[in-house]
């Protein structure tokens, strides 16, 4: 498996493929996390003369909201424009920006870059074949560079033609940031400090039930909060308030030994009939929901409880919100934990996906973390031992 240091770039056209899939609105980028993650490598290969062709997708173009004309409707607000912009503000240089993915003109304009110079393409998803991990688009953006890296973790485990298909027709190494992520996240899945736990939080439930069957295995303590914490307690029968979960989801969780000591669920929680909170919150054990009411936060007594098992950890891994903290009366779960593990210095810490860490920087939680990865889903998959393309194409042997 090649390294960034391996190979000398000067001259030589590099597809640099990146997730820039980042919060955007109203035409801005509103959490560059993702995008200053893959700076390292973009400097190394600036420095090091390289002609650097940027590559991602954003969001999915597939799913978004139809309108009257189709073509249209499949690439609304999905365009990387504003990414070049915040590309540009963060690497100090003009970054080229081309619709096309494909074509002798394209071809053309990346030939005649100067060494050190960035374009950066359009969506790859605009193009059907990225998801369907076509040839004829492998081979496309094959004759566009002469080097691949490949920078995405967070889509590593996505079969797509960029991720999978495209490094195995060119020279390939996996960007700074790759390497970072499996080095870190290897050292939580395969060989955690005991005593080991893990905190799972947030929506996507179907991701997180992945990983909760191999941490029953190999953590000491699962600590549960947000909507996956309610879903347990209501397949468990002790909160009968509580939204029955998806027929496929229950039936997950049953299959779960719930009566395992590892296992810690709220013992007290913020609720209320409205998420904004103004009618009334009362704090309560989850048993007490009413049919009005929605859990919406940890009580301070399981923050209490969880606080005292991260205070006796050697590794945390932890993944998603505790609580609805689009609104700051439900940070105190989140916050909560977030002190308790700025508390254990000694720790290996890793936070995964973006949720979290913009409230945590904001009360200035976010630094004492070990690791942060860049993955939502793919950094899922990577903990829960599946398959992932991206990396095998790189020739990782997970
Ligand atoms: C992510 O945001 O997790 C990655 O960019 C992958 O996106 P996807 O789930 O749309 O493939």
């Amino acid at each position: 498996m090649y390294q960034l240091e391996d190979f000398n770039f000067y001259n030589k056209r590099v597809l640099v493929r990146c997730d820039f899939n980042v919060a955007i609105k109203k035409g801005k980028v509103v959490d560059d996390f993702r995008i200053v993650r893959s700076l390292a490598t973009l400097f190394y290969l600036k420095k090091r003369g390289a002609k650097i062709v940027l590559m991602s997708h954003l969001g999915r173009p597939e799913e978004s909201e139809p309108t009257n004309k189709k073509s249209q409707s499949k690439t609304k607000g999905l365009s990387l424009r504003p990414i070049q912009k915040k590309l540009e503000e963060l690497l100090r240089v003009k970054v080229g920006f081309s619709a096309k993915l494909k074509g002798r003109l394209l071809e053309g304009r990346i030939n005649r870059m100067k060494a050190g110079e960035f374009l950066l393409l359009e969506n790859l998803r605009f193009d059907q074949g990225e998801e369907a991990n076509s040839d004829k688009l492998a081979k496309d953006l094959a004759r566009l560079g002469d080097i691949f890296v490949n920078e995405a973790f967070s889509v590593c485990h996505r079969q797509h033609t960029s991720v999978y298909l495209l490094p195995q027709l060119m020279p390939h190494c996996a960007g700074f940031n790759l390497v970072e992520e499996v080095e870190f996240l290897s050292k939580v899945r395969d060989n955690p400090p005991r005593p080991f736990t893990v905190i799972i939080g947030g929506a996507k439930l179907d991701s997180k039930m992945k990983v909760i069957d191999e941490f029953i295995i190999q953590a000491d303590h699962i600590l549960f909060g947000g909507d996956i914490a309610d879903v347990i307690l209501a397949v468990k029968g002790i909160c009968l308030g509580c939204s029955w979960p998806q027929q496929d989801i229950a039936e997950k969780i049953k299959k779960i030994d719930l009566t395992s000591s590892k296992i810690h669920l709220p013992i007290d929680v913020l609720m209320s009939p409205d998420r904004s909170g103004d009618n009334y919150i009362r704090c309560g054990a989850p048993g007490t929901l009413r049919k009005e009411e929605e859990i919406l936060d940890l009580g301070s007594e399981t923050v209490q409880k969880f606080s005292e098992i991260i205070r006796q950890s050697a590794s945390v891994f932890w993944s998603g919100p505790l609580g609805l903290i689009e609104n700051e009366k439900f940070t105190q779960g989140t916050l909560g934990v977030g002190g308790a593990l700025n508390r254990n210095k000694g720790a290996l810490k890793v936070l995964g996906g973006g949720d979290t860490v913009p409230i945590l920087k904001k009360h200035g939680l976010a630094d004492g973390f070990s690791f942060i990865s860049s993955g939502g889903g793919a950094m899922l998959a990577f903990l829960a031992k599946e398959s992932m393309p991206g990396l095998l194409a790189l020739g990782y042997k997970v």
